[in-house]
């Protein structure tokens, strides 16, 4: 459900659907600062019991640690397998809590809230739920698809304005892989991203939905088609491993992924030249110029195959066909890769820079 203003009609409605007893709000100290009490108003009216635990705010808390709080909270209430529970956060607040509600009792209903944009057009739908291991983002989690989500747009009004362009870089991702109308829709609306104006955002965001709706609805285990949902992610992890995933927003990472996986799709004679033209306008401006340690071929090669899609000794990169068409380009070495990245740095300066200048030379 996505509005602006539905909050307090729609939440109740839908967890008071499948919700008995007891109802456990997941948020941070940060969100829970901002909008204090907010969820347990909208549920005011039902005949339910409804209990907060707020978690410390950071992706440095997506831990087995920090869901052991969630557990032990939900053991001192009494909670049993009625117990709904659910998230009020971005996405980490969302991962955390989709994996507590997989694993307490063997699996019990969650609802998502989602607080930022990235969390309302990607991270709350899909099911993909997570807590990170010190060796590995993400390492530890489970698909569980939430009873709902609602989305309410206003709660985007707080929402830092470098947060709010992370989250629109997977929402142009969207447009770019599966819907090249919503990327012209995008083109045609530039002027309104940095604004409130939730009647765009209402469209932008449902539109976003359902093309990830539709991928995970076609492949929810990732088995093949739900991998395009990385494009942009091969350089956007290379770029946030080499900087220890302290100088930029992963949304910030993978717009630059993107604009490189576009650059090479063109390379390689698969994506037209125009289609090309008209992602790096829309998001060249946007983007955050990345700046990072020096790095050579070798170094690029291994930060690239520590990627979740390298098998054997190359990637399955998502390229372009066309705008709306990504497709996984099978057995991409990095070899192949390295060379396309020096052209890259080239033929768009200023979109990535080193701490030597040497560095892209190796
Ligand atoms: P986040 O949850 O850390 O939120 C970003 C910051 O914004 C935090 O400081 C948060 O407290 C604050 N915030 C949240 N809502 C706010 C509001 N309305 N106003 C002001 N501040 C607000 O980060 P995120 O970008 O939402 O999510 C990133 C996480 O999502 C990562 O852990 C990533 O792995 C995960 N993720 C998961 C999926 C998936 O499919 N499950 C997809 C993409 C990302
Ligand atoms: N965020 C990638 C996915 O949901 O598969």
């Amino acid at each position: 459900l996505i509005g602006a203003g539905l909050l307090d009609e729609a939440l109740p409605r839908v967890v008071g659907s499948v919700a008995r007893e007891l109802v456990l709000v997941v948020t941070n100290e940060t969100v829970a600062r901002l909008y204090p009490g907010r969820i347990e108003r909208a549920l005011a009216g039902l005949p339910l019991r409804v209990e907060t635990v707020v978690l410390p705010d950071g992706e440095q808390y997506k831990t087995l640690a920090t869901l052991e709080r969630v557990f032990d909270r939900l053991m001192a209430l009494e909670a049993n397998r009625k117990t709904v529970l659910v998230a009020f956060g971005g996405g980490v607040i969302g991962d955390l809590t989709g994996f507590a509600a997989a694993t307490f009792m063997r699996g019990v209903p969650f609802f998502q809230v989602p607080t930022t944009l990235l969390a309302q057009v990607d991270s709350s739908v899909g099911g993909k739920t997570a807590v990170n291991h010190r060796l590995g983002k993400n390492a530890i989690g489970a698909f569980r698809q939430p009873h709902g989500v609602v989305m309410e747009l206003e709660l985007l009004a707080t929402l830092p304005e470098r947060e709010l362009r992370a989250g629109l870089f997977e929402l142009i991702k969207h447009g770019i892989i599966r819907d090249a109308e919503l990327f012209g829709f995008l083109e045609a609306n530039q002027r309104r991203f940095a604004g409130r104006d939730w009647g765009f955002w209402e469209e932008a965001v449902l539109r976003s939905c359902r093309v990830k709706a539709a991928v995970v609805e076609a492949d929810e285990r990732e088995a093949d088609l739900r991998a395009i949902l990385n494009f942009g992610h091969s350089l956007g992890h290379l770029v946030e491993t080499h900087t220890g995933y302290a100088r930029y927003l992963h949304g910030e990472a993978v717009g630059v992924g993107m604009l490189f996986a576009a650059y090479a799709s063109c390379h390689w004679g698969d994506l037209p030249q125009a289609d090309f033209q008209r992602i790096r306008a829309l998001l060249e401006p946007l983007l955050t110029p990345v700046h990072m340690p020096a790095l050579d071929s070798r170094r690029f090669g291994t930060l690239l195959m520590h990627d979740k899609k390298a098998a054997g000794g190359s990637l399955r990169f998502v390229a372009l066909r066309g705008l709306g068409a990504a497709f996984i380009r099978e057995r991409t070495a990095p070899t192949e890769l390295w060379p396309l990245f020096g052209a890259f740095l080239e033929d768009l300066p200023g979109v990535i820079g080193f701490d030597e200048s040497a560095a892209a030379a190796g």
